[in-house]
C-alpha cells in the first residue's frame, strides 16, 4: 500500500516533490506556515514559473496543502524541506528546521519515517533534529525512523527530470536507511544509500562547494584574461574539447540562488567547531562576493570610455533572477549590482520576464516591458541573467553599449563588452 506522506515546506523543493509523489499515487499533505501559499496551492495556482497550474490540477485528488500540523497524525512518512538560510553574520539559520521539528514532535505518530531534505551542515539530523523529535517521548531508531536525503533539484534544468536524478539516502541506522530508500524508490528511479545522515549531509555540501570553487575559479581566470587581452569565452570552448579530466564552468556576475552561495558557509561554520579552516570555501566565497563589484567597475569603465558616468546614465539591467530561465531572485548578484549603481546615482531600470517586481534595499522596482525603444534609450544595457526568451539580436542592434556578463550575444562588436 502507498503511504500517506506529509511534506513540510512548500517551496521550490516541496512543491515539485509533492507533485512527483502524488503522481506516483501517494496521498500527499503539504504543510506550510504561509497561509497564502497554502490557499494558492489548493486553488491550483502555481507560484513557481516552471510548474504549470495544470500540473497542480492533475494531482488535485492526491495533494492538499494545509497549515494544520495535526494532519501529521494521518501520515506515516514526513519529509522536511524548509529553508536553511544564513544569518546576517553568515552563520547557519536553522530556525525553520527547529520550529518544524517542534511541530512534528507534538503531532507525529509512532512508527513514522522522518526525512530531512533541507541542505545543511553534517550533524544536523542527529545533533539538532533528533533531540527535538525525541521530545515526543519516542526514541529515534526504535519508535520512529530518521534519515537525511538531500535535494538535488536544479530549477531551470530541462534535461534532468526530478524522477531521474539519483537520490542519496543516509539513515541513523540500517533500518532507517532501508526504509527511506524503499520510500524514495516508490517515485524516484535511482537510490544511492550511504552509511549515515552525516555522509549524506556532507555529500550535498560537497556538491555545492564543488560548484562554488569552480565558478569562482573561472571568474578569477576571466578577470585575468580580460587584463591579458584574451577572450576567456573562446578559451573555455577550446578547453572543453578535452574528452576527459575537464568539465566547463562559465563566468558570470557571481553565483546566486538559495544553495551554492549559502551551503558552503554551513560547512565552514561547522568546521570551526573542531578548529578546522576551510580555505577553499573562504577563498571561493571571497571571489564570488567580489563579482558584483567587478561588474560595476566594468560598467563604470565602459561608460567613462564614452565620456559618461554612472551618475545620470540610464542603465538597463536584463535579468535579475540568479540564473537563466528561473523566477528566483534570492541571493542574485543583480540585487547588489543595482544597489551599487543606484548609490552612484545611476538611473537604473530593469526587465525580467519572470520577476515583475523586486526590492532593492527596501526600494521597490518594477520590471519594464522590453522593447526596442527601451534598449535604444539606455546608455548601457547590462545582461545579468541570459534568459532564453530574450531577443539578443534586437538587443545587440539597438543598444548603445552592452555589458554582457553571460556571453549571451554571440556577435563581436566594439559596443558589446564581455
Ligand atoms: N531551491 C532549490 O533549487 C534547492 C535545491 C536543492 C536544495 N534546496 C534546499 O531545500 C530547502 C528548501 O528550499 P526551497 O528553495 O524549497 O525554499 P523555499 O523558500 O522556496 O520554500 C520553503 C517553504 O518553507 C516554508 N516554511 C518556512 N519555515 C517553515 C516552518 N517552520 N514550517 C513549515 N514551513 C516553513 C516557507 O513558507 C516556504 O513555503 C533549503 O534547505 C534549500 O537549501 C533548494
Amino acid at each position: 500500500m502507498k503511504p500517506n506522506v506529509a511534506i513540510i515546506g512548500l517551496g521550490y523543493v516541496g512543491v515539485p516533490t509533492a507533485i512527483a509523489m502524488a503522481k506516483a499515487g501517494m496521498n500527499v499533505t503539504g504543510i506550510d506556515i504561509d497561509a497564502k501559499r497554502v490557499s494558492q496551492l489548493n486553488a491550483c495556482k502555481s507560484f513557481i514559473n516552471e510548474i504549470k497550474d495544470d500540473e497542480l490540477k492533475a494531482v488535485r485528488g492526491n495533494f492538499r496543502a494545509t497549515t494544520d500540523w495535526q494532519e501529521l497524525k494521518k501520515c506515516s512518512v514526513i519529509l522536511i524541506a524548509v529553508p536553511t538560510p544564513l544569518t546576517k553574520n553568515k552563520t547557519p539559520d536553522t530556525s525553520a528546521i527547529e520550529s518544524a521539528a517542534e511541530n512534528i514532535s507534538k503531532n507525529f505518530k509512532k512508527g513514522s519515517l522522518v526525512v530531512l531534505k533541507s541542505s545543511t551542515y553534517p550533524g544536523t539530523t542527529e545533533e539538532l533534529l533528533k533531540p527535538i523529535l525525541e521530545k515526543s517521548g519516542f526514541r529515534a531508531g526504535k519508535d520512529f525512523d530518521l534519515a537525511f536525503a538531500p535535494e538535488r533539484i536544479d530549477p531551470g534544468n530541462k534535461t534532468h527530470k526530478l524522477e531521474d536524478v539519483p537520490k542519496v539516502v543516509g539513515g541513523i541506522n540500517k533500518k532507517s536507511t532501508k526504509r527511506a530508500a524503499e520510500f524514495f524508490g516508490l517515485f524516484l528511479n535511482k537510490i544511492h544509500t550511504v552509511s549515515s545522515p552525516r555522509a549524506a549531509e556532507m555529500s550535498k555540501i560537497y556538491e555545492n562547494v564543488f560548484r562554488l570553487v569552480n565558478v569562482s575559479l573561472v571568474n578569477e581566470l576571466k578577470m585575468l584574461s580580460d587584463k591579458m587581452g584574451i577572450d576567456f569565452w573562446e578559451v573555455i570552448e577550446a578547453a572543453k574539447t578535452k574528452p576527459y579530466g575537464f568539465m566547463p564552468f562559465y563566468p558570470g556576475p557571481g553565483i546566486g540562488g538559495h544553495c551554492i552561495p549559502i551551503d558552503p558557509f554551513y560547512l565552514s561554520w561547522k568546521a570551526r567547531e573542531i578548529n578546522f579552516f576551510t580555505h577553499f570555501i573562504d577563498l571561493a566565497a571571497k571571489v564570488n562576493e567580489s563579482m558584483p563589484h567587478t561588474i560595476v567597475t566594468k560598467i563604470i569603465w565602459a561608460l567613462n570610455k564614452r565620456k559618461k558616468t554612472v551618475a545620470g546614465s540610464k542603465i538597463l539591467v536584463l535579468g535579475v533572477a540568479y540564473k537563466k530561465d528561473v523566477d528566483d531572485p534570492r541571493e542574485s548578484p543583480a540585487i547588489e549590482i543595482i544597489w551599487d549603481l543606484l548609490k552612484k546615482s545611476g538611473k537604473v531600470l530593469y526587465n525580467d520576464p519572470f520577476i515583475s517586481k523586486i526590492k532593492i534595499n527596501g526600494k521597490k522596482m518594477l520590471s519594464k516591458p522590453l522593447n526596442r525603444a527601451l534598449v535604444k534609450g539606455a546608455d548601457c544595457v547590462v545582461i545579468l541573467a541570459d534568459h532564453s526568451v530574450y531577443d539578443y539580436k534586437m538587443i545587440a542592434q539597438n543598444a548603445k553599449l552592452v555589458i554582457d556578463t553571460r556571453n549571451a550575444i554571440k556577435i563581436k562588436s566594439q559596443k558589446i563588452i564581455k
